[in-house]
């Protein structure tokens, strides 16, 4: 591929450069000179460089130089012997993650349209429940807003170049990018520091239960033609679509987080070239399914659910979707007493 021959042309001019500085050793300073002519040559099209380059056949072999580096790996220029994970990142990981984020979202639009959103049958009380602890709707946005601006730069630095190269040209999409990192990069503590509070408190609320099958059976009562209208299924504080939500995203979330981590502080993880090219797959993989799950997840909160969305703006709900939706958990606090009203 073009952009890779580019980008290691550069980089093997960038370390081949260093090189012959450091160690002032004359075959090597003739080699890179080799290796410029013949990237030269490559670039205006006359010639294949592989083959006129001694240096970079070397370097693609594995050959090992010297290096004040102490790191794994630091004595040969490139890592030679796994390029299949750069390959995996470029041509499953990226038309993968763009399709689960347009795909999911076409699909869930023309659900809505077809299905309409799910009415609260006996409207809306106005009486309001307590659902979330103020500390939990911050901890929320805390996530899902970073989390949201990942999921577009995310997109941006995978497939940018794939998706609006063709359309906007290298030069815009590098813009694009360049644009994109800094704020994928700051973005990454809050999101991992608010998701990771978010997977211990709330973990409590998702554990399996009994009539959990039977809510997936009739589609969490959310469908509103055949067999399924009017369905109301049991669940508790947590329906059975949000424990599958909880859990994936603290499964891949973790991964996302743990990876994100390792690729940000380098320093600190000494992570070796292939564990970075690991960590970079993993990240987007796992990033995949977390996209796919958020935008159904912002779909049944915004559109699906009637009244849902209240929950995670004021931290409580409506005593007639609480009946509806989580009648489990409502007959619980009701019969403990621990239901507590909004006063008005
Ligand atoms: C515009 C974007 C979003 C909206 C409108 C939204 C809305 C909501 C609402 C209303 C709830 C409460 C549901 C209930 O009380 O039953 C909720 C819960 C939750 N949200 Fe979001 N959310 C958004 C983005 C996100 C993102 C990006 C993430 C992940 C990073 C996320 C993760 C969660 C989780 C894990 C829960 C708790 C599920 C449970 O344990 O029951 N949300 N969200």
């Amino acid at each position: 591929m073009r952009w890779l021959r580019v980008t290691l042309a550069m980089l093997l001019l960038s370390f081949g450069t260093a090189y012959a500085a450091d160690n002032a050793d004359e075959q090597a300073g003739k080699a890179l000179m080799a290796a410029q002519a013949a990237e030269l040559q490559a670039a205006e099209g006359q010639g294949n460089s592989d083959e006129l380059n001694p240096l970079w056949v070397s370097v693609k072999e594995g050959v090992e130089g010297r290096s004040s580096s102490q790191s794994p790996g630091a004595t040969s220029l490139i890592n030679s012997y796994d390029p299949k994970w750069l390959h995996t990142r470029s041509e499953v990981t990226a038309p993968i993650l763009s399709l689960a984020l347009f795909g999911v979202i076409v699909i869930f639009a023309l659900f809505v349209l077809v299905n309409g959103p799910s009415k609260l049958a006996a409207g809306f009380s106005n009486t309001m429940v307590k659902r979330w602890p103020k500390a939990d709707v911050i901890i929320h946005w805390v996530m899902a807003i970073p989390c949201l601006l990942l999921i577009i730069t995310g997109l941006m630095l995978l497939a940018g170049r794939f998706v609006f190269a063709d359309w906007i040209g290298p030069e815009a999409v590098a813009a694009m990018a360049a644009m994109a990192k800094p704020i994928h990069d700051y973005m990454a503590l809050p999101f991992a520091v608010a998701g990771i509070l978010a997977m211990i408190r709330w973990m409590k609320h998702n554990w399996p239960a009994s009539y959990d099958l039977k809510w997936f059976a009739s589609v969490g009562g959310y469908i509103n033609f055949g067999p399924f209208k009017g369905k109301h299924p049991d669940a508790g504080f947590s329906n059975a679509g949000e424990k599958l939500w909880f859990w994936s995203f603290t499964i891949f979330g973790l991964v996302v987080i743990g990876s994100g981590l390792l690729m940000l502080f380098p320093t600190i993880f000494e992570p070796s070239r292939t564990t970075s090219l690991i960590a970079i797959t993993l990240h987007g993989a796992a990033a995949i399914v977390l996209t796919g799950f958020t935008v159904v997840h912002i779909f049944m909160a915004t559109v699906l659910s009637e009244g849902g969305m209240e929950c995670m703006v004021s931290g409580y709900c409506d005593e007639n979707w609480a009946k509806q939706h989580h009648n489990v958990w409502y007959d619980e606090i009701k019969a403990e007493g621990s239901i507590e009203y909004k006063a008005t």
